[in-house]
């Protein structure tokens, strides 16, 4: 089962994860990380900048984004490559030839998802994927109804991923429809699910994502078949969790040797 932290904030939760993704890439400089976008993982980032600032080095560490959206113009400052390169590749440091995002351009569309598992596979997979869950239980861009074998390929957003996500364009009309993603089949193949989660607004997906019954409509509980899961989350993220206490006691009396 995942191993649930329950953490008082999102700083919190960024300190926790960039400690071990720091220790990770001093034992392995060239990691392989697979990023997600969104304001979740934004802690995460912040915190490893800082860890760069005090000489961890993220120059020969590898990146894969989750997914992107279809059609946007280059460059479009809200597509993933332009987030993936603001929030990650030049606050972290890393080489910008080793981050890889999803090519949403209309060319070559139908087979943009095989390039991307292509890339992925040629790198050996993703050591440490950073997940977020939107509130209809997506991971990546996999919306209910997802195949968990499912691999990278084109999808069609939801109105309620796309509500959700108009605050980041000037008109909701502007949200894409479409969205290149990693499948959920590409995401259980990483060695190590870290799943973020805060608010209220969260809370129900979470708890269905992490206690809920696994199904293709919660696609976040795909995450219940992965053997070495995190969900770091707050205390809003977790109120609706069933096992909370359990979840504080097994953090409280964990051997210090295991990490997360
Ligand atoms: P958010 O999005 O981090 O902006 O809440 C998460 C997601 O949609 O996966």
């Amino acid at each position: 089962m995942a191993e649930v932290v329950i953490v008082d904030s999102g700083e919190a939760a960024g300190r926790l994860v960039a400690d071990h993704i720091a220790e990770q890439v001093h034992l392995n400089p060239e990691m392989v990380l697979g990023v997600a976008t969104g304001s979740t993982p934004l802690s995460v980032y912040r915190e490893l900048a800082r860890r760069r600032s005090q000489g961890v080095d993220f120059g020969r560490a590898w990146a894969f984004a989750l997914d992107e959206y279809v059609g946007l113009p280059e460059g479009h400052p809200q597509s993933y490559r332009a987030v993936i390169d603001r929030e990650v590749t030049v606050p972290l440091g890393l080489d910008p030839s080793h981050v890889n995002v999803p090519d949403g351009g209309d060319e070559g569309i139908e087979s943009t998802g095989e390039r991307y598992e292509a890339a992925l596979h040629a790198r050996g997979g993703v050591d440490l994927q950073l997940l977020g869950i939107g509130t209809t239980g997506h991971i990546g861009f996999n919306e209910p109804g997802s195949s968990f074998g499912s691999l990278t390929r084109v999808k069609t957003l939801t109105e309620q991923t796309r509500a959700d996500n108009a605050r980041f364009f000037d008109s909701p009309d502007e949200v894409p429809i479409h969205c290149v993603t990693q499948g959920l089949g590409t995401i259980l193949r990483a060695r190590h699910l870290v799943l973020l989660a805060f608010g209220e607004g969260k809370a129900a997906a979470v708890a269905a994502a992490v206690e809920g019954p696994v199904t293709a409509s919660l696609p976040g509980s795909a995450i219940q078949l992965h053997e070495h899961v995190t969900v770091v989350i707050d205390e809003a993220a977790a109120s609706r969790l069933e096992h909370a206490d359990y979840y504080r006691w097994a953090r409280d009396h964990k051997p210090s040797w295991q990490g997360i």
